[in-house]
Protein backbone atom coordinates (compact mmCIF):
# COMPACT_ATOMS: atom_id res chain seq x y z
CA UNK A 1 0.00 0.00 0.00
CA UNK A 2 1.15 3.45 -0.79
CA UNK A 3 1.24 5.71 1.94
CA UNK A 4 3.16 8.37 0.61
CA UNK A 5 2.78 10.00 -2.81
CA UNK A 6 4.55 13.16 -4.37
CA UNK A 7 3.59 13.92 -8.12
CA UNK A 8 5.62 16.71 -10.34
CA UNK A 9 6.59 19.17 -7.43
CA UNK A 10 8.14 21.97 -8.18
CA UNK A 11 8.97 24.36 -5.12
CA UNK A 12 11.37 26.95 -3.55
CA UNK A 13 11.92 30.11 -1.45
CA UNK A 14 10.27 33.17 -2.27
CA UNK A 15 10.30 33.56 -6.03
CA UNK A 16 13.28 31.38 -6.21
CA UNK A 17 12.44 27.27 -7.97
CA UNK A 18 14.54 25.03 -6.44
CA UNK A 19 13.02 21.53 -6.90
CA UNK A 20 11.53 20.74 -10.60
CA UNK A 21 9.54 18.66 -11.21
CA UNK A 22 10.42 15.81 -8.62
CA UNK A 23 7.98 12.93 -7.52
CA UNK A 24 8.42 9.97 -5.15
CA UNK A 25 6.30 7.26 -3.54
CA UNK A 26 7.01 5.75 -0.49
CA UNK A 27 4.99 1.89 0.03
CA UNK A 28 4.06 0.93 3.74
CA UNK A 29 6.79 -0.91 5.07
CA UNK A 30 9.33 0.91 2.80
CA UNK A 31 12.87 2.59 3.69
CA UNK A 32 13.15 4.92 0.97
CA UNK A 33 16.37 7.45 0.48
CA UNK A 34 16.99 10.61 -1.01
CA UNK A 35 20.83 11.17 -1.79
CA UNK A 36 22.86 13.98 -3.78
CA UNK A 37 25.23 16.62 -3.34
CA UNK A 38 25.25 19.42 -1.71
CA UNK A 39 22.18 22.30 -2.72
CA UNK A 40 20.48 19.62 -4.42
CA UNK A 41 17.19 20.01 -3.00
CA UNK A 42 17.11 16.81 -0.83
CA UNK A 43 16.11 19.11 2.52
CA UNK A 44 13.78 21.52 0.20
CA UNK A 45 12.03 18.48 -0.81
CA UNK A 46 11.82 17.66 2.63
CA UNK A 47 10.18 20.68 4.38
CA UNK A 48 8.05 20.89 0.98
CA UNK A 49 6.57 17.36 1.78
CA UNK A 50 6.20 18.06 5.37
CA UNK A 51 4.41 21.36 4.27
CA UNK A 52 6.79 23.85 5.59
CA UNK A 53 7.49 25.05 2.00
CA UNK A 54 4.37 25.04 -0.34
CA UNK A 55 4.80 24.04 -3.63
CA UNK A 56 3.85 26.43 -6.51
CA UNK A 57 3.00 22.73 -8.38
CA UNK A 58 2.30 18.93 -7.91
CA UNK A 59 0.43 17.01 -5.41
CA UNK A 60 1.35 15.49 -2.47
CA UNK A 61 -0.99 12.38 -0.77
CA UNK A 62 -0.25 11.00 2.37
CA UNK A 63 -2.30 7.92 3.04
CA UNK A 64 -4.75 8.49 0.15
CA UNK A 65 -5.58 11.55 0.95
CA UNK A 66 -4.31 15.39 -0.41
CA UNK A 67 -2.17 17.14 1.81
CA UNK A 68 -0.92 19.50 -0.54
CA UNK A 69 -0.77 23.12 1.11
CA UNK A 70 -1.17 21.78 4.87
CA UNK A 71 0.52 23.59 7.51
CA UNK A 72 2.70 20.81 9.02
CA UNK A 73 0.97 21.27 12.55
CA UNK A 74 -2.15 19.61 10.45
CA UNK A 75 0.12 16.98 8.47
CA UNK A 76 1.47 15.50 11.72
CA UNK A 77 -2.21 15.22 12.79
CA UNK A 78 -2.25 12.88 10.07
CA UNK A 79 0.09 10.14 10.90
CA UNK A 80 3.49 12.26 9.44
CA UNK A 81 6.54 13.02 11.08
CA UNK A 82 9.82 15.11 10.29
CA UNK A 83 13.00 15.70 12.03
CA UNK A 84 14.37 18.46 10.15
CA UNK A 85 18.37 18.32 9.38
CA UNK A 86 19.48 21.26 12.34
CA UNK A 87 17.63 22.34 15.67
CA UNK A 88 15.48 19.42 16.04
CA UNK A 89 15.22 19.50 19.67
CA UNK A 90 15.57 21.84 22.89
CA UNK A 91 18.39 21.69 24.63
CA UNK A 92 17.07 23.47 27.67
CA UNK A 93 15.06 20.93 28.43
CA UNK A 94 15.26 17.51 29.68
CA UNK A 95 15.11 14.07 27.11
CA UNK A 96 11.70 13.55 28.74
CA UNK A 97 10.26 17.01 28.28
CA UNK A 98 11.31 17.02 24.67
CA UNK A 99 9.63 13.90 24.21
CA UNK A 100 6.97 15.07 25.71
CA UNK A 101 6.75 18.18 23.73
CA UNK A 102 6.65 15.57 20.49
CA UNK A 103 3.11 14.75 21.66
CA UNK A 104 2.02 18.28 22.21
CA UNK A 105 -0.99 17.77 19.73
CA UNK A 106 -2.14 14.48 21.71
CA UNK A 107 -5.21 14.54 23.23
CA UNK A 108 -5.39 10.58 25.33
CA UNK A 109 -2.56 9.49 27.36
CA UNK A 110 0.24 9.44 25.47
CA UNK A 111 2.46 7.51 28.53
CA UNK A 112 2.33 3.98 26.79
CA UNK A 113 3.98 5.85 24.03
CA UNK A 114 6.58 7.52 25.95
CA UNK A 115 7.59 3.64 26.93
CA UNK A 116 7.47 2.41 23.59
CA UNK A 117 9.45 5.28 22.18
CA UNK A 118 11.85 4.73 25.35
CA UNK A 119 11.94 0.81 24.51
CA UNK A 120 13.39 1.75 21.03
CA UNK A 121 15.87 3.94 22.67
CA UNK A 122 17.01 2.20 26.38
CA UNK A 123 19.63 4.65 26.89
CA UNK A 124 17.11 7.60 26.65
CA UNK A 125 15.05 6.44 29.38
CA UNK A 126 18.02 6.01 31.47
CA UNK A 127 19.30 9.40 31.10
CA UNK A 128 15.62 10.67 30.44
CA UNK A 129 16.37 13.93 33.66
CA UNK A 130 19.25 15.06 32.17
CA UNK A 131 19.25 18.22 29.71
CA UNK A 132 19.84 17.81 26.17
CA UNK A 133 22.20 20.10 25.81
CA UNK A 134 24.42 17.92 27.77
CA UNK A 135 24.32 15.38 25.59
CA UNK A 136 26.54 13.76 22.65
CA UNK A 137 25.78 14.22 18.57
CA UNK A 138 24.46 11.01 18.71
CA UNK A 139 22.56 10.66 22.00
CA UNK A 140 20.91 14.07 20.53
CA UNK A 141 19.86 12.59 17.52
CA UNK A 142 17.73 9.78 19.00
CA UNK A 143 16.85 12.26 21.25
CA UNK A 144 14.87 13.56 17.96
CA UNK A 145 13.96 10.60 16.47
CA UNK A 146 12.06 10.05 19.30
CA UNK A 147 10.28 12.86 19.92
CA UNK A 148 9.22 12.78 16.52
CA UNK A 149 7.91 9.15 17.22
CA UNK A 150 5.68 10.28 20.02
CA UNK A 151 2.73 10.63 17.68
CA UNK A 152 2.93 7.10 16.62
CA UNK A 153 3.05 8.45 12.89
CA UNK A 154 2.70 5.55 10.57
CA UNK A 155 5.34 8.00 8.10
CA UNK A 156 8.80 9.63 9.20
CA UNK A 157 10.84 12.31 7.40
CA UNK A 158 14.83 12.22 8.51
CA UNK A 159 16.93 14.78 7.23
CA UNK A 160 20.63 13.83 7.50
CA UNK A 161 20.15 11.69 10.77
CA UNK A 162 24.05 10.73 10.74
CA UNK A 163 25.34 14.47 9.95
CA UNK A 164 28.79 14.70 11.82
CA UNK A 165 28.50 11.72 14.01
CA UNK A 166 31.59 9.61 14.66
CA UNK A 167 31.58 6.14 12.34
CA UNK A 168 30.39 4.03 15.26
CA UNK A 169 27.46 6.37 15.76
CA UNK A 170 26.38 7.01 12.07
CA UNK A 171 25.97 2.81 12.38
CA UNK A 172 23.91 3.14 15.92
CA UNK A 173 21.89 5.91 14.15
CA UNK A 174 21.18 3.66 10.77
CA UNK A 175 20.29 0.23 13.14
CA UNK A 176 18.03 2.58 15.11
CA UNK A 177 16.26 3.28 11.40
CA UNK A 178 16.00 -0.18 10.89
CA UNK A 179 14.80 -0.76 14.20
CA UNK A 180 12.34 2.31 13.47
CA UNK A 181 11.01 0.85 10.34
CA UNK A 182 10.33 -2.93 12.04
CA UNK A 183 8.11 -1.44 14.15
CA UNK A 184 5.52 -0.23 11.72
CA UNK A 185 6.97 3.10 10.34
CA UNK A 186 7.32 3.90 6.45
CA UNK A 187 10.66 5.91 6.31
CA UNK A 188 12.05 8.60 3.84
CA UNK A 189 15.74 9.42 4.61
CA UNK A 190 18.32 11.84 3.45
CA UNK A 191 21.59 11.35 3.45
CA UNK A 192 25.22 12.12 3.11
CA UNK A 193 26.20 8.66 3.72
CA UNK A 194 24.72 7.54 0.74
CA UNK A 195 26.61 3.90 0.61
CA UNK A 196 25.34 3.03 4.41
CA UNK A 197 22.08 4.38 3.69
CA UNK A 198 21.58 2.88 0.27
CA UNK A 199 22.32 -0.71 2.07
CA UNK A 200 19.26 -0.12 4.44
CA UNK A 201 17.15 1.57 2.06
CA UNK A 202 14.08 -0.39 -0.25
CA UNK A 203 14.37 2.03 -2.58
CA UNK A 204 16.44 5.17 -3.66
CA UNK A 205 16.31 8.43 -5.28
CA UNK A 206 19.10 10.33 -6.71
CA UNK A 207 18.60 14.41 -6.36
CA UNK A 208 20.85 16.77 -8.44
CA UNK A 209 20.31 20.52 -9.04
CA UNK A 210 16.61 20.12 -7.76
CA UNK A 211 15.79 17.44 -10.21
CA UNK A 212 15.61 13.59 -10.01
CA UNK A 213 18.23 12.24 -11.96
CA UNK A 214 17.81 8.42 -10.90
CA UNK A 215 15.89 6.33 -8.92
CA UNK A 216 16.54 2.04 -8.54
CA UNK A 217 16.65 -0.52 -5.43
CA UNK A 218 18.93 0.68 -3.16
CA UNK A 219 20.72 -2.00 -4.29
CA UNK A 220 20.67 -1.65 -7.92
CA UNK A 221 21.73 2.43 -7.25
CA UNK A 222 25.01 0.65 -4.96
CA UNK A 223 25.70 -1.56 -8.14
CA UNK A 224 25.63 1.46 -10.64
CA UNK A 225 29.09 2.52 -12.08
CA UNK A 226 27.88 5.71 -13.63
CA UNK A 227 26.05 6.80 -10.45
CA UNK A 228 28.93 5.20 -8.33
CA UNK A 229 31.10 7.59 -10.06
CA UNK A 230 29.26 10.78 -10.14
CA UNK A 231 27.01 10.74 -6.77
CA UNK A 232 28.91 8.12 -4.32
CA UNK A 233 32.69 9.44 -4.48
CA UNK A 234 33.35 6.83 -7.39
N1 LIG B 1 15.89 29.34 3.36
C1 LIG B 1 16.40 29.41 2.12
N2 LIG B 1 16.24 30.51 1.37
C2 LIG B 1 16.75 30.59 0.12
N3 LIG B 1 17.42 29.60 -0.50
C3 LIG B 1 17.61 28.47 0.20
C4 LIG B 1 17.11 28.30 1.54
N4 LIG B 1 17.47 27.07 1.98
C5 LIG B 1 18.13 26.50 0.96
N5 LIG B 1 18.22 27.32 -0.10
C6 LIG B 1 18.87 27.03 -1.38
O1 LIG B 1 18.22 25.92 -1.97
C7 LIG B 1 19.14 25.04 -2.60
C8 LIG B 1 18.91 23.64 -2.11
O2 LIG B 1 19.12 23.61 -0.70
P1 LIG B 1 18.79 22.34 0.17
O3 LIG B 1 19.04 22.75 1.56
O4 LIG B 1 17.46 21.81 -0.18
O5 LIG B 1 19.89 21.33 -0.36
P2 LIG B 1 20.35 19.93 0.24
O6 LIG B 1 20.34 18.97 -0.88
O7 LIG B 1 19.57 19.62 1.45
O8 LIG B 1 21.86 20.26 0.62
P3 LIG B 1 22.76 19.75 1.87
O9 LIG B 1 23.31 18.44 1.45
O10 LIG B 1 23.81 20.80 1.94
O11 LIG B 1 21.90 19.70 3.09
C9 LIG B 1 20.53 25.60 -2.31
O12 LIG B 1 20.96 26.31 -3.45
C10 LIG B 1 20.30 26.56 -1.16
O13 LIG B 1 21.19 27.63 -1.22
MG1 LIG C 1 20.00 19.39 3.40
Amino acid sequence: MRVLEARNLTSGYGETDILHDVSIKLDEKEIVSIIGPNGAGKSTLLKTIFGILRPSQGVIELQGEEITGLSPDKIVRKGMSYVPQVDNVFPSLTIQENLEMGAFVRTDDYRDRLQEVYALFPLLKERRNQKVGSLSGGQRQMVAMGRALMLDPKVLLLDEPSASLAPLLVEMIFEKIVDINKTGVAIVVVEQNARETLKISDRGYVLAMGRKVFEDTGKAILENKEVGKLYLGG
